[in-house]
Order: structure tokens, then sequence, then C-alpha cells
């Protein structure tokens, strides 16, 4: 994973290329360094622990070139050594890299034998391997050339040559990069978010190629080095979506944003005041006679909620796959099947192995994803946007309601038959989701009387409720570190109940009318046990003591407004415990590596 920046103009260097960087600590964030060019010569500043930190170490030198890197350690810990950049022995070129060296091993003892590397990393391969080519071809660009043939797996590199002020160099190759271009600067970063501050004009770069970079040009070329001409495009992305503004927490702002977000895909998936999705899409989602659904966590439990939407409104059977289970265990396939890629950031490396093998077997793909031009998008054969706007908290919260959302536009448009008003139904949705975001102390509360000490907890409930719960558990577990698993009601006595003793919290969902007598049992049983009991419901299936109510809306849409309750219950919980919600330990928003 890992997020890189790239500079080169008239502008505080330093700090378009700190604040690039926080912009991308979503993507990793257990270490972070620069390398600015500076009087013919390039100083690197890096160490363990975030940006915040790297602010307080660096110099004050000023610079008009610069490259950084915010890290998810994959090669060696996180410490001051293995954080990028790298500079090559020989101290001519200094890169930061982002992306895994699957030959690493293998190019070690082919070239390096003798070498003493510094780091545990394969980045800094990457730079020795630049700096051999050079030496044997001269040219930097050829050897950029040599040096990417000769590289497998994945590689986003921002170069620094010490013997050339006027332009540094960018590699693409599976991880994210797009080069920002200004009037009189030229940029790079992994999203266009990390650029957004300067300029919302980028150049795309595809795998396998390269890039030179000067104040005021930018060269694209293949890797066989010829030139690419290629135009333009201006981001839609508003840069107030990637402030916190009055929030605490990117998190809240994103829990409360769900609202808007229904009604910004009403409004993006309507046409002539009707629900509207490209025919080719729904004749391809029409031809298929089995759909297998393909995600990872939060995404895989929305496309779990598709399953239901296709089932019950097209009668195409549909099967979910984790990502990572089915490149390695694909299940036997129908005779035309049809792929749904579900995925927030577009760039999961697990999905995108998935589709590389389904596209080898020359099936169709369509993702579901938020982010326009991300990978999965690109290499699909169509794609529909979620249009939640950037989510920055690592826990997803926007995503899986406009996953949710737009898996419902796409099931009821496949069945033309289909007579309920889904628009409107969507909308009933849109108002109860505000007045939930309104009632949060009723959460709060709620969490600070359940959740304040405990170590694990558990979430019950059937059909729908079920498949909410493993989000559920999903949620807490991530970001408060309560160890937390999401059940089947009716499995819990099957086993699981042997670990309910006194005070255990237990969270019911119970949003169903043919469900709801049967979960309430469970919780009759596990409260029994001692367990802390809080039910979650829907006003029509309520009973008295239910601590969250939650107004109707329709039975297959439950999801969309059980999950808020559950995504502020996990808020509260991490918030009373002080942890760092947005940026819980361990993880990454966006997973690049398999
Ligand atoms: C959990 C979470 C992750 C992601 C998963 C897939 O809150 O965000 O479980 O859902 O890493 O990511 P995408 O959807 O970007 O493919």
């Amino acid at each position: 994973m890992c997020g890189i920046v790239g500079f080169i103009g008239q502008k505080d260097v330093k700090n378009v290329l700190l604040t690039g960087l926080e912009t991308l600590e979503y993507r990793g964030y257990d270490s972070a360094g620069v390398a600015i060019y500076t009087n013919n010569e390039v100083i690197v500043y890096k160490d363990k622990g975030r940006i915040s930190h790297l602010r307080q170490v660096i110099g004050e030198d000023a610079s008009t070139m610069g490259i950084g890197h915010t890290r998810w350690a994959t090669h060696g810990v996180p410490n001051q050594v293995n954080s990028h950049p790298h500079t090559s022995q020989d101290g001519r070129f200094t890169l930061v890299h982002n992306g895994v060296i699957e030959n690493d091993d293998a190019l070690r003892c082919k070239y390096f034998a003798e070498l003493k590397f510094k780091s545990e990393t394969d980045t800094e391969l990457v730079v020795e391997l630049l700096s051999y080519y050079v030496n044997k071809y001269t040219q930097v660009d050829v050897a950029i050339r040599h040096m990417m043939n000769r590289l497998k797996g994945s590689f986003a590199l921002a170069i620094l040559d010490r013997d050339n002020p006027d332009v540094f160099y960018v590699v693409k190759n599976k991880s994210p990069l797009l080069i920002g271009i200004g009037d009189g600067f030229n940029m790079v970063g992994s999203d266009a978010m990390a650029m957004l501050r300067e300029t919302n004009k980028f150049f795309e770069l595809n795998d396998k190629e390269y890039a030179i970079i000067s104040r005021d040009k930018v060269e694209i070329f293949e890797i066989t080095g010829a030139i690419i001409k290629r135009d333009y495009f201006e981001s839609s992305i508003d840069p107030n979506d990637i402030e916190k503004g009055t929030y605490k927490h990117f998190m809240l702002k994103e829990i409360d944003e769900q609202p808007f977000v229904i009604r910004r895909i009403l409004e993006e998936y309507q046409l002539n005041s009707h629900l509207y999705i490209d025919e080719n899409i729904l004749s391809l989602v029409r031809s298929a006679d089995r759909i297998f659904i393909i995600a990872a966590g939060t995404s895989f439990h929305a496309g779990l909620i598709g399953k239901q939407l296709f089932e019950k409104l097209t009668n195409i059977p549909v099967e979910v796959y984790i990502s990572s289970e089915f490149v390695y265990n694909t299940p036997i396939l129908s005779i035309s099947p049809l792929f749904i890629f579900i995925s927030q950031s577009g760039e999961t490396a697990d999905s995108r192995a998935a589709l590389v093998k389904i596209k080898s077997l020359g099936y169709k793909a369509l993702t579901i994803t938020n982010v326009k031009g991300s990978t999965l998008s690109r290499e699909a054969d169509y794609t529909l946007l979620l249009h939640a706007g950037p989510e920055i908290a690592v826990a997803s919260t926007k995503a899986y309601t406009a996953q949710i959302a737009v898996l419902s536009i796409l099931a009821y448009l496949t069945n033309p038959n289909n007579t309920f008003d889904l628009q409107h139904e969507l909308s009933i949705v849109s108002s109860v989701l505000e007045t939930l975001c309104d009632q949060k102390e009723v959460v709060e509360e709620c969490a600070r009387e359940l959740l304040p000490t405990t170590r694990n907890c558990f979430y019950i409930g059937r059909h729908m409720d079920y498949f909410v719960a493993l989000e559920a558990a999903l949620k807490l577990k991530e970001i408060s570190y309560i160890q937390t698993e999401g059940f089947a009601a009716g499995e819990l006595k099957h086993g699981t109940i042997a670990l309910i003793e006194k005070n255990t919290p237990v969270i019911a969902i119970i949003s169903q009318e043919n469900i709801n007598l049967n979960t309430r049992s469970n919780v009759k049983e596990v409260k029994a046990r001692g367990a802390n009991t809080l039910v979650i419901s829907l006003k029509s299936v309520s009973a008295d003591g239910d601590q969250i109510v939650i107004d109707d809306v329709h039975p297959l849409l439950t999801p969309l407004v059980t999950i808020v309750p559950i995504q502020l219950m996990a808020y509260y919980a991490a918030l009373h415990r002080n942890l760092d919600i947005d940026k819980p330990r361990n993880l990454a928003k966006s997973v690049t590596v398999e």
C-alpha cells in the first residue's frame, strides 16, 4: 500500500508534499519521508511515525523539487531505515515506491550478490537496479526501461536524480499514480485528492508507462520508449469533500453524509424522472444465468445484501465470494455467468487478482466502485459509480450504504416487472437516515452503557439482519479493537453460546417480520445466561424495551438503515476509549497488496 507524491515548480515544495501526504495517510501511516532537491543535493528526511511527526523533524531548506512517501510496511518493520525515500549507494538516485516487487530475492541474487543492503525493503533493490542500468547505459530513460522490464510485481515510483535539477521521473505498474498539471508546476500523487489543493487537471498513467516531469512539461512514454499523446481530464471532486470541516473525525462526517449520498445516487441514476441505468449493462445482467459477486471486507458484506436483492427482484441466482478466496479456490462456473466486483477504492489487489483471472477466462465483468478511473473500473467491461464522494476514514461507512443502494437500483431495473416504486422507497430511506443521524445521543448512551470496558461483543440477527451483523462486527472490531463476532441468531446455541457469561454484550438486529419472534427468543436465551442485551429494531416489529427503534423502510432496504446506529456504536465505543478512529492500528484504506 503506501502513498506517494512528487512536485516540481515555484511553490513551498515541502508544504505541498506534506499536505499531499497527509491526504494519502489513508493508504498507510506507519512511517513517512520526503526527499528534496536543494543546492544540487538531495536531502532526505524520514522516520517512523506519522506525517505530523515528519513535519517536526524536517529542515528549513528551500527547494523547487521533491518527492514524498507515507508507508504501510510490507518488507521490514516500520523504522527509520526502512522508511522511504531510499537512495542508491552511489548517492545519485533517490526514490519512493508504492507496491511490492515479487522478484526482489531473485534480482538481488543475480545483480547484487556482493552488495550489503541497508534496509529490509524491496525498494532498495529498485533504486540499486536503476543505478546499475544507468552505469551500464548512461541515459536515465534507457535505464528506466531496462529496470521496468526486469521488475515483476506492482510499482509506482517517483525518482529524483541528483545530477539533474530540472526533472523527476515517475514509473507505473499496477499501483495507482496520477500526474497533476498546473501553471508553472507539475506534480504526481497516488490519487487525485493528494493534489486537489494545487490542481484539478490530471493525466492518467497506465501500467507499464513512465513519465519525465519538469516544471512546464510532462512527457509520457510506453515501456518501449515510444512517446504517448494523452489528453488530460478534470476531476469533479470538490476539495471541501476532503476536509473534516467542523467534525472531529472523518468517520462521523461520512456517517452523517449518508442521507445525501442516497439522494445523490437517486439523481445520478435518473433519466426523465425515472430510475435509469445504461441498457447495455442491464442486458448484460439479464443475459446471465448466474451472478458471481466478488469483493473484500465491507464491500463483501454489501455483496451479501446484493445477493438478496438480485435473487428477490430478478430471480437470477447469485453467489458471493471473498476476493482472495475466489482466486485460489475458483468455484464451478455456470454457462453464462456475470461477474460483479464491488470495491470502494477500486484498487483492492485481492479483487483485482480475481478480475484478472476471470478476464483471462474470457468473461465479462462489471465493477461497482466509488473511484472513477480506478484500476478495477478501467479493467472491467462496465462500471457503475457510487457517487458517495471521497471516503477518507479507514472504516467504510457511506460506501457500504452507497453500494447497497446502487445494487438495489441495478437489481430493480434488471427486471421490468418489478412494480413497487424504488425511487420513492429510497427517498424514504434517505429521510429515515437523516432522523437517525440526528439522534446520535441515544446511540452514544447505549455505547457508554454496553461497551465501556468489554473485551468482546456479539451481534446477532437472522436473514438480512445476519448479513448486517457481519458488517456490524467488522465495524466495531476494526476501530475499537473489541473482539466482536457477527452470528446468525439461530446458530448461537450450536456452540458459540458457551462464550456468553455475565455482562457479555449481545446486540440483536431485528428488521423483518418473519424472523422477529425467533430472534427475540435468542435474545432471551443469552439474557438468561447473563448477557447484557440491546435490541435495534424497526418500528413495525419493535417491542417494549427495545433500546433503538428505527422508522420503517421497505423490507429489502432495511440494511441501509439498521447499519447507521451500528456505525455510530462503533464510533462512540472507539471515541470513549480514546482511540485513533480514522486511522485504526495496522490498517490502511486501500489494500493494494494481496
Ligand atoms: C472496512 C473496510 C475494508 C474494505 C476492504 C475492501 O471498514 O473498509 O474491509 O471494505 O478492504 O476495500 P474496497 O472496497 O476498497 O475494495
